[in-house]
């Protein structure tokens, strides 16, 4: 029986900034949201946050996810706030929390790893699942260790203290094997050895490390499972490192896209958020941003210089070239929209052209409104389409055209000039 508790309860100091640090965005979702799902991933019986600072604000963006909230009141350290999620264990929650007085083990993890693989947790768990194994943590050997705690081993290689940079030596901040900020323990190893440390430290603080500590000198075998790749080690501490790890995620990302045979021309001006489709046979060009949760078929053409944004569904086919914006909006298969065009809250059928410099004008001031371009449709260039409006299948609209909200345009129909007027035929 696993229960997985992330830590989230710091402000984030180091962000300078009044937003909780694991809700700055990363990649179009909060940072928190790549632990989280990394933690759900192992299936847990019950899946705890600990919230602190605007905790309101953690609390509302995670909103039914089945995650039971501790609260610690005063941020007064690592250890303090994971005590304060292993006291939330079995408490009422949607999962099926641990009977009252079992002794699951717990995976602790700090809320700023946003890199880490759920394969790493399990293999952290498999390590934790030897014989005797009370206490586990993550660990890796850093090119450049700043910032992170140092693991102190020794002449057998067991762990034997973790030093914080800002309690260091010199000696010590020249070791390269770092914490991670990941452990399970074993519930009631975790209670004990909380109950010896204590604040004597820089920070003034109580450090999940010392707890790991004590563990160690109390007998309990500390098992350790080492990172390999360190760019999955990545925390959040500060926005540079936020734009790192975003860098970190970004690579991975495009690597699996081009594995599943979407052409990514490159790499270095792509930026796809979470959580996008892409069909396979599609090519993206450079200079391409892609937000979180667009869907596009395969065989398209996106970019250079496009910018998808959310809701938007481009079907098989469909090509979104230079300078263009396309926000909410479904296009069908093989329609074009190839140069400086805005298609906001668009409904556009298969086939069509849609002229370069097309402005779908959605918003009045109060509202946004629906256009819907209907198959076949020629949109020529430089048209304003004023939504809510609707042009009809194989309608053609000329140069430079405003068709005004509400004056729909009718299947096959030709309208041309400023107010758009149907072109009456010879
Ligand atoms: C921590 C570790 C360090 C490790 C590093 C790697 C300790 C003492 N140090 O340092 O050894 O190398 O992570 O990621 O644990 N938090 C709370 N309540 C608090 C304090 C922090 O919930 O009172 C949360 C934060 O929101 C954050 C996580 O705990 O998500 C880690 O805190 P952070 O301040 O980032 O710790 P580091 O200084 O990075
Ligand atoms: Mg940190």
């Amino acid at each position: 029986m696993l229960v997985t508790v992330i830590l989230a309860a710091g402000k984030g100091t180091r962000m300078c900034s009044e937003l909780p640090k694991v809700l700055h965005p990363l990649l179009g979702v909060p940072v928190l949201e790549h632990s989280l799902e990394s933690a759900e991933a192992l299936g847990p019986g019950q899946k705890i946050v600990v919230v602190g600072y605007a905790r309101e604000k953690v609390i509302e963006a995670f909103q039914g996810r089945g995650i039971t909230w501790a609260v610690q009141e005063e941020q007064l350290g690592t250890a303090h706030a994971a005590r304060c999620g292993i006291g939330a264990i079995g408490a009422a929650s949607p999962g099926a929390p641990p009977a009252a007085g079992a002794d699951p083990d717990v995976l602790v993890l700090n809320g700023d790893l946003p890199a880490l693989r759920a394969d790493t947790l399990r293999a952290l768990l498999a390590e934790h699942a030897r014989p005797g194994a009370h206490v586990s943590i993550l660990t890796c050997s850093m090119a450049d260790p700043s910032g992170y705690g140092r693991i102190l081993r020794d002449a057998r290689g067991l762990v034997t203290g973790i030093v914080e940079e800002k309690d260091a030596e010199e000696a010590t901040r020249r070791l390269r094997e770092v914490n991670v900020g990941t452990y399970v323990f074993r519930a009631s190893a975790f209670r004990e050895a909380y109950a010896r440390i204590d604040r004597q430290n820089a920070q003034g603080e109580l450090y999940l490390t010392d707890v790991v500590v004590q563990a160690a000198r109390g007998g309990r075998t500390v098992a350790t499972f080492e990172v390999e790749d360190e760019r999955e080690v990545a925390q959040v501490n500060s926005r540079a490192e936020l734009a790192r790890a975003s860098e970190i995620l970004r690579e991975r990302m495009l690597d699996e896209y081009m594995g599943s045979g979407v052409t990514i021309d490159d790499p270095g001006s792509t930026y796809i958020e979470k959580g996008v489709r892409i069909g396979a046979g599609t090519r993206i060009l450079p200079f391409t941003v892609i937000q979180r949760g667009v869907e596009i078929g395969a065989g398209c053409e996106v970019g250079p210089f496009t910018h998808l944004r959310p809701g938007t569904r481009l079907a098989d086919g469909v090509s979104v070239g230079n300078f263009v914006e396309v926000k909410a909006s479904r296009i069908g298969r093989k329609t074009k929209v190839r140069h400086l065009s805005y298609v906001g809250d668009g409904i556009v059928g298969e086939g069509v052209n849609i002229g370069a410099g097309t402005i779908f004008a959605n918003y009045d001031g109060k509202t946004k409104s629906t256009t819907v371009v209907k198959d076949g449709a020629f949109i020529g260039s430089g048209t304003v389409l004023v939504a809510p409006v609707t042009v009809g299948a194989r309608a053609v609209t000329g140069a430079g055209s405003v068709v005004l909200k509400n004056r729909d345009v009718g299947d096959g129909e030709v309208v041309v000039g400023v107010p758009a007027k149907a072109l009456k035929k010879a």
